[in-house]
């Protein structure tokens, strides 16, 4: 059968290698992954005493509507409920917006280095990807989406425009008084949105960073994305929240499946939402594994990008794909980022302070096996 170009050459999101695979393929026993920015901390111990309640209501349909979790959402981001829905991870939220705001052959523009998802899922929905290079740096280049967005012939097919900030891989972010120079220009545009991706604002330690969050009342066009995946530690639940105009909320929910996000994820997320302390210590053991992770990159002199994530991007300056083999092979999952164009490069979660030091242990062994090209 025929199928579209677009269809017959996509390519699949590669995510982290999963730990029983590495078990299976190199035979170790003990694997530490940190390879797909997930909590190290695990899931919180209030989310798991509300889950074990929940149990027993799963021969009913979810909720369609995420009231409980709409009200907590709402009142804890100062929105309004009609302002917020939820989808089955951010990816979910990622694939609706491009599904109910781009015909095929419009299209969306992100950068060139940009979570992968935002093309891919406009690759599936026939939907052209504009992309603007990254500023020196690896710093996401607002000046250069502008002027695409000014002077591109494509320009008025750019419906959506992602713009994830911390973004992945790099951990770079974007600095609030850029943010504000380019919704100055673009925030009011009644043919387009600006959806700011946050799925790792919680890790935020730069001063200069505030979440698009606080522009969503002066600016129309503002959309941001949240993940209850990364510092809520709800990965396997598929949580993601969506915040914007009533309107855009509104079109949103009549493309979505109706029960798109199962009762324990929707159960998990408003356990998750309240325990506050949890964040609190997921922050604080980022932050320390981020200083861990710079001042051992140092002492290996591998150059590395400060991260506002929950990892950190550095250059092996060898063969990535020969790197990556010799550290499964000690049974240590990192995540080469080839697909990104980053063909040296390796992207590191952090984990917990024992998983860190077993990474870099294994990093130097592998350096001195392995030398730089
Ligand atoms: C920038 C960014 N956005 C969105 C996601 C998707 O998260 P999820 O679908 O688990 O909510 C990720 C996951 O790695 C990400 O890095």
């Amino acid at each position: 059968m025929k199928l579209s170009p677009d269809i017959a050459t996509l390519v699949p999101y590669k995510p982290g290698k999963p730990i029983a695979e590495t078990k299976r393929e190199y035979g170790v026993q003990h694997v530490i992954k940190l390879a797909s920015n997930e909590n190290p901390l695990g899931t919180s111990a209030k989310v798991k005493e509300a889950l074990i309640k929940a149990v027993g209501q799963q021969h009913r349909y979810p909720d369609p509507a995420f009231f409980e979790l709409v009200e907590l959402a709402s009142k804890k981001w100062k929105l309004s409920r009609s302002q917020v829905s939820v989808g089955n991870g951010s990816n979910e939220v990622i694939d609706i917006l491009i599904r109910v705001y781009c015909e095929p052959g419009e299209a969306i523009l992100t950068t060139d280095k940009a979570f992968l998802s935002y093309a891919l899922c406009a690759q599936a929905a026939r939907v052209t990807r504009v992309f603007s290079p990254l500023a020196p740096g690896y710093k996401t280049d607002l000046q250069a989406m502008a002027k695409i967005l000014k002077t591109d012939p494509r320009a008025e097919k750019i419906k959506l425009v992602f713009i994830p900030n911390p973004n992945n891989p790099t951990g770079t972010h974007i600095s609030d008084a850029e943010v504000c120079q380019f919704l100055e220009q673009f925030g009011n545009d009644p043919n387009r949105l600006i959806i700011f991706d946050e799925a790792y604002t919680e890790y935020v330690r730069t001063r200069d960073y505030r979440s698009a969050l606080a522009y969503m009342e002066k600016y129309s066009s503002v959309v941001v994305i949240r993940t209850l995946s990364k510092a809520y530690g709800l990965a396997g639940f598929r949580v993601g929240l969506l915040f914007a105009q009533p309107e855009v909320i509104d079109y949103y929910n009549r493309v979505r499946n109706p029960f798109n996000v199962n009762d324990l994820a929707q159960v998990a997320a408003v356990a998750a939402l309240q325990d506050d302390e949890f964040i609190a210590r997921s922050v604080e053991n980022n932050s320390r594994g981020l200083d861990y992770f710079y001042e051992e990159l140092k002492k290996m002199q591998v150059p590395f990008v400060e991260s506002q994530a929950n990892f950190v991007m550095f250059d092996t300056l060898r063969d990535v794909s020969k790197v990556n083999e010799a550290l499964l092979r000690r049974g240590v999952i990192l995540r080469p980022i080839l697909n990104y164009g980053f063909k040296t490069e390796l992207r590191m979660s952090v984990g917990l302070p024992e998983e860190n030091k077993a990474a870099i242990l294994a990093l130097k062994e592998v350096f001195t096996e392995i030398k730089p090209i």
